[in-house]
């Protein structure tokens, strides 16, 4: 399989990754049966970077056909310990294992970014039926949140990023032109203890690569710094998930 060692690094960390990811709100799977043109029910649907499966879990829940398609086998373990009636195969979107025309809807949550368009894009269109949808999604940080702003530029320091905050609008720049996108972007949140939203941060691939010792040591700063803003030890976490729904 065709995938980069920053790709397989969400493997060392899978079922902390399963309890402490944040899931994605009803409103996106409405917006992708609207853009598809279809309802997911009875769809076949495969989900690919299914990764634990919170966003196979969820189409499955809608009465979808659904697949999982993952390269991690760490990712899929807990993909199959979560959902045992999901069906699984190991594969990624570089080079599906799927029929061509097989499927109805094809669907990347959080995971487009690690494939390589130039095969990506072919396999998504083979594997297409004509007018079959391709929704593409992500959850990003609310950055209009003060202390989610703060968080971000602490970040950028730490994995010497750019120094300016995140455009909301990148997501959808490095959308395949090829493909005639439309995108909707959904605003939600959710409340969770402040261990939960750590452990999210250290489930980041950025830290993953990082290493134990430098992660303890910024997670350990932002535990003191987030006390004192949710002196409760509660945090809402406010996200955007931006959508992207292209048909074929
Ligand atoms: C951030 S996780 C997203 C997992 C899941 N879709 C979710 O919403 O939580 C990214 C996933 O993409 C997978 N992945 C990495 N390279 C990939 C590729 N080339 N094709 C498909 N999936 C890939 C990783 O193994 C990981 O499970």
């Amino acid at each position: 399989m065709k995938i980069t060692p920053q790709a397989r690094s969400f493997d060392e960390a899978a079922a902390d990754y399963a309890e402490n990811r944040p899931s994605y709100p009803p409103t996106v799977l409405d917006a992708v049966e609207e853009l598809a043109g279809r309802p997911l029910r009875g769809a076949r649907v495969a989900d690919v970077g299914a990764g634990t499966g919170l966003a196979t879990a969820l189409l499955h829940a809608r009465g979808a056909r659904v697949l999982a398609v993952e390269p991690g086998p760490a990712m899929a373990s807990q993909l199959r310990l979560r959902h045992p009636e999901i069906p699984l195969v190991l594969g990624d979107g570089n080079n599906l294992p799927l029929a061509s025309g097989s499927l109805d809807v094809l669907t990347y949550a959080q995971s487009w970014h690690w494939t390589d368009p130039r095969s990506s894009v072919p396999e998504a269109l083979r594997v297409l039926r004509p007018g079959g949808a391709l929704a593409l999604w992500w959850n990003d940080s609310d950055h209009t949140l003060p202390w989610i702003a703060e968080q971000d530029a602490r970040l950028r320091r730490l994995f010497s990023g750019p120094d300016d905050a995140p455009d909301p609008a990148a997501r959808f720049r490095g959308l395949p032109p090829e493909l005639d996108f439309t995108t909707r972007r959904m605003s939600w949140t959710r409340t969770v203890p402040l261990t939960t939203h750590l452990a999210n941060l250290a489930s980041y691939s950025d830290f993953l690569m990082l290493g134990k010792e430098a992660t303890d040591t910024f997670l350990d700063a932002e535990r003191n710094l987030l006390n004192k803003v949710f002196p409760d030890g509660t945090v809402e976490e406010r996200y955007v998930v931006g959508l992207a729904v292209a048909r074929r």
